[in-house]
């Protein structure tokens, strides 16, 4: 299904798994708002990308009013944008802790404060990046699991809120994906997994299935597992 005329706004489109979506949205044929603290536009025309902070709701509704602005409205947001700190709970930094309540919860939260308002009147979809860590709770990742679990019940709630708007609500969870994040502090990964984790463009197809599906039903939740990785335990 082609994406021409829509539009999409993605954070955290710099690298990993967000710049492979705004890639295959802009293929598609989708103009993007993107959003990441480093602004980058991908070298992709049909965009607007200006340095943005999610945990900065003026930054993102300064971001989304550009955007709709010069393309007439906002159809799909992908809520993307995340960090990851792991390790026993007592051993975490009070600057981790914030940092991942803040960017994935809060951050995904307004994210989409700022883009609904150009998303009500058309038949559009909202996309939470969320995880295996918002299906079940995981030893040493206590926080970022309490960021996921929160993104997935944010999603869930706005399908219910939103469903009568024509809206459509997605939380996609994947496991481990060979990203920058995958590297991050903390987790004992090292690039030796890398291999046998899924791709941040395995990822960005799973967001485009969501996307293409007829209008008449939507994908409340889709949980991808690389083969290297158990489903449970
Ligand atoms: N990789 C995995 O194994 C995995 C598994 C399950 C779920 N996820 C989720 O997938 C999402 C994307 O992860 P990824 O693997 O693609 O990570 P990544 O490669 O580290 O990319 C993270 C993106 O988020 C942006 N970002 C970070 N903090 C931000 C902030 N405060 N404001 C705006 N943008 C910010 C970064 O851009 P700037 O640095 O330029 O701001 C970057 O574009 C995250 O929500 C993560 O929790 C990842």
């Amino acid at each position: 299904m082609k994406l021409d005329g829509k539009t999409a706004v993605v954070t955290g489109a710099s690298r990993g798994i967000g710049a492979a979506v705004a890639r295959m949205l802009h293929e598609r044929g989708a103009n993007l708002g993107l959003a990441s603290r480093s602004g980058n536009d991908l070298g992709l025309e049909r965009v607007v990308a200006r340095p943005c902070d999610v945990r900065d709701l003026e930054a993102l509704v300064a971001l989304c009013d550009a955007t709709a602005e010069r393309f007439g409205g906002i159809d799909i947001v992908v809520a993307n944008a995340g960090v990851g700190a792991y390790g026993p709970f007592l051993d975490l930094s009070r600057e981790h802790l914030d940092e991942m309540l803040d960017v994935n919860l809060k951050g995904t939260v307004y994210t989409i404060r700022a883009a609904l308002p150009h998303m009500l009147g058309r038949e559009g979809d909202v996309i939470t990046l969320a995880s295996e860590a918002g299906r079940r709770g995981l030893p040493y990742e206590a926080v970022y699991c309490a960021s996921k679990f929160g993104q997935v019940g944010l999603t869930r709630a706005l399908d219910g809120e939103l469903r009568e708007h024509g809206i459509r609500c997605t939380n996609v969870c994947p496991g481990g994906v060979a990203t920058d994040f995958a590297l991050d502090d903390g987790r004992g990964r090292t690039a030796d997994v890398l291999p046998g984790m899924m791709t941040a463009e395995d990822v960005a197809e799973v967001v485009l299935f969501c996307l293409e599906r007829p209008r008449r039903f939507r994908m409340l939740e889709t949980a991808l597992r690389p083969m290297t990785e158990a489903s449970w335990g």
